[in-house]
């Protein structure tokens, strides 16, 4: 299974952001999406779930145009979203926000089973309020909840943000766990290092174009290109 998108141009208004996005993310691989503030990440990852239509290009999953399909349909067709600053309903607890993501598959506790087996710090935080986690455990939380969905493919936007290294390195162990499981996962990071590590391709953007598609290793010995397009040395 692919998620592909092929000359994708998308706006706000009549405000043009993305002028041509293309990109290829399979099933059980990590692709990182890197650039600038601004450079049409965030978008490119509205765009995927339908919350920007699509203006010109293809977004398609194993042949479905998921470009043509209403916002509400693309959760079902596999595609789980971990929005940037997570969006959880604070007033309600870790249990009925997780049961949230169950209800768009109609799902029950055999998905929400294998979910938990990856957080162990929710199973015991189920019936506190969203709103009064730790920021580290939020963004499990928001995870988890994409998850409930049974994603064949995870768009997660700056999920390491505000946290301290050591939850860091647990959400990207968990993201590789997740690869392991089969999930395709599209990371939009600042933490290029932490893309570097665990993706196994990386697509560069630069004003709503994808400039260049490279492995990690590929970029690692142009540290040029990351500086001209990302705005990084390493
Ligand atoms: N709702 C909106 N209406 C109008 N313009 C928008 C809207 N959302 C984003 N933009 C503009 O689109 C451009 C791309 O924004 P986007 O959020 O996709 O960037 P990004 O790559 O995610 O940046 P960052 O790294 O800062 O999160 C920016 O110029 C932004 O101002
Ligand atoms: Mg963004």
């Amino acid at each position: 299974m692919t998620l592909t998108l092929d000359g994708v141009q998308a706006g706000y208004g009549d405000v043009r952001v993305l002028h041509d996005v293309s990109l290829e993310l399979a099933a059980g691989t990590i692709v990182g999406l890197l650039g600038r503030n601004g450079a049409g990440k965030t978008t490119t990852l509205h765009t995927i779930m339908g919350l920007v239509r699509a203006r010109a290009g293809r977004i398609t999953l194993d042949g479905r145009e998921l470009h043509r399909m209403p916002p509400h349909d693309i959760p079902k067709a596999g595609v789980g979203y971990v929005p940037q600053g997570r969006r959880l309903f604070p007033y309600l607890t870790v249990e009925e926000n997780l049961r949230i993501g169950l209800l768009v598959r109609g799902a029950g506790a055999d998905t929400l089973a294998p979910v938990l087996d990856l957080f162990p710090v929710l199973h015991e935080r189920m019936k506190q309020r969203a709103g009064t986690l730790s920021g580290g455990e939020q963004q499990m939380l928001a995870m988890a909840r994409a998850l409930c969905t049974r994603p064949a493919f995870l768009l997660m936007d700056e999920p390491t943000e505000g946290l301290m290294p050591t939850l860091v390195a647990r959400l990207l162990e968990t993201i590789v766990e997740l690869r392991a499981r089969g999930v395709g996962v599209l990371l939009v990071e600042q933490k290029v290092d932490a893309v570097l590590r665990i993706a196994d391709r990386v697509t560069l953007i630069e004003n709503g174009r994808t400039v260049r598609h490279a492995t990690p290793a590929e970029l690692a010995a142009e540290p040029e290109v990351l500086l001209r397009h990302v705005g990084v040395r390493r």
